[in-house]
């Protein structure tokens, strides 16, 4: 049985630190959250969140921000990375030894893979990373167990599609290493260029069936979930590359009509154009949903980091 002890001053680096149990749990905590939200308000009273992104981030900062500040904790920002001590020098480690001393935990994003790792060795406090270069995101994939598991009812027993750029996305790993915990059929869709990491590969695919494709065309008629995600243009070494699969594919209500009436269509966000806006009014889309269910898991998940659900 898992209990809220389990969680208290653990990293949350990847999503491989949590098993299925783990993960329901969280998401348990979520539907708390949101039933009982006034007795989460003043929880946090007392703890400091710094947040450290070396990356531009729109909802994730937010979102954090938001969620510690909905239990009445506070953050700290260190802002634009260009504004800070990184510009004359100062190593990730330096940072981190000195932002601990003023936070109870961190939230870090960081261009570079193994980043989240380096400043949890050296952290006396929690880290929670917030994405590790094309490595993993692992609070994403949480909120997209998350959205699944509410809008299906269930994660066992679906057909889930990950379209897009599933070499360099990092929410993509993170979600494909979180679904191998439960009873799901996965399609990994993308242009050849762009396939799944081998070794996410190789882990999911000794636990669940993966079917790996170039188009999403003949499975649509079977999936439950469709995960679609945006080309990381910036992650390319070679500008050339990204050309040769720039828009090579695309969400729009043609592909709506061919897909079970009750699939939906989730987005980590930002979108480019891989998803076409007319699916945005249609019952299918619950990209922004995504988001709202994003604060839920992130309050959750801060609670059990910081403590605050073991007194219960
Ligand atoms: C994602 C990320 O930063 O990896 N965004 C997010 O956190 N919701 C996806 C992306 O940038 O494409």
């Amino acid at each position: 049985m898992v209990s809220p002890k389990d969680f208290v001053g653990r990293d949350v680096l990847s999503i491989l630190d949590f098993n299925r149990e783990e993960l329901d749990y969280i998401m348990d905590v979520a539907d708390e959250v949101e039933r009982n939200m006034d007795a989460y308000r003043g929880l946090l009273s007392g703890k400091t969140m710094a947040i450290l992104f070396f990356e531009p981030s729109t909802r994730t900062r937010l979102s954090f921000e938001a969620a510690m500040k909905k239990l009445g904790g506070l953050t700290l920002d260190m802002g634009e990375p260009t504004r800070a001590s990184i510009e004359k020098g100062e190593t990730l480690t330096d940072t981190i030894r000195v932002v601990q001393n003023y936070a109870d935990l961190i939230v870090l994003r960081h261009p570079k893979e193994g980043a989240a790792k380096l400043a949890a060795e050296v952290a006396d406090i929690p880290v929670i990373n917030g994405g590790s270069g094309a490595e993993e995101h692992p609070t994403q994939a949480m909120l997209d167990l998350y959205t699944i598991r509410r809008c299906k009812k269930r994660i066992d027993g679906l057909r889930i599609g990950i379209l897009g750029d599933l070499k360099y996305g990092r929410t993509t790993h993170s979600l494909a290493y979180a679904l191998s915990n439960y009873d799901v059929k996965l399609y990994l869709v993308s242009p050849e260029l762009l396939r799944m990491r081998r070794e996410v590969l190789r882990h999911i695919s000794g636990r669940i069936e993966v079917q790996e494709l170039e188009s999403i065309d003949q499975v649509l008629p079977e999936l439950d979930v469709l995960y679609v995600t945006r080309i990381q243009k910036e992650r390319f070494v070679d500008e050339s590359e990204y050309l040769k699969v720039k828009g090579s594919y695309r969400v729009t209500i043609d592909t709506l009509s061919k897909m079970k009436k009750d699939a939906i269509i989730m987005h980590p966000l930002p979108r480019v154009d891989e998803i076409a806006i007319e699916v945005d009014s249609t019952p299918n889309a619950v990209y922004f949903k995504q988001v709202y269910y994003g604060l839920l898991t992130r309050m959750s998940i801060i609670s059990l980091v910081l403590g605050a659900l073991s007194g219960k």
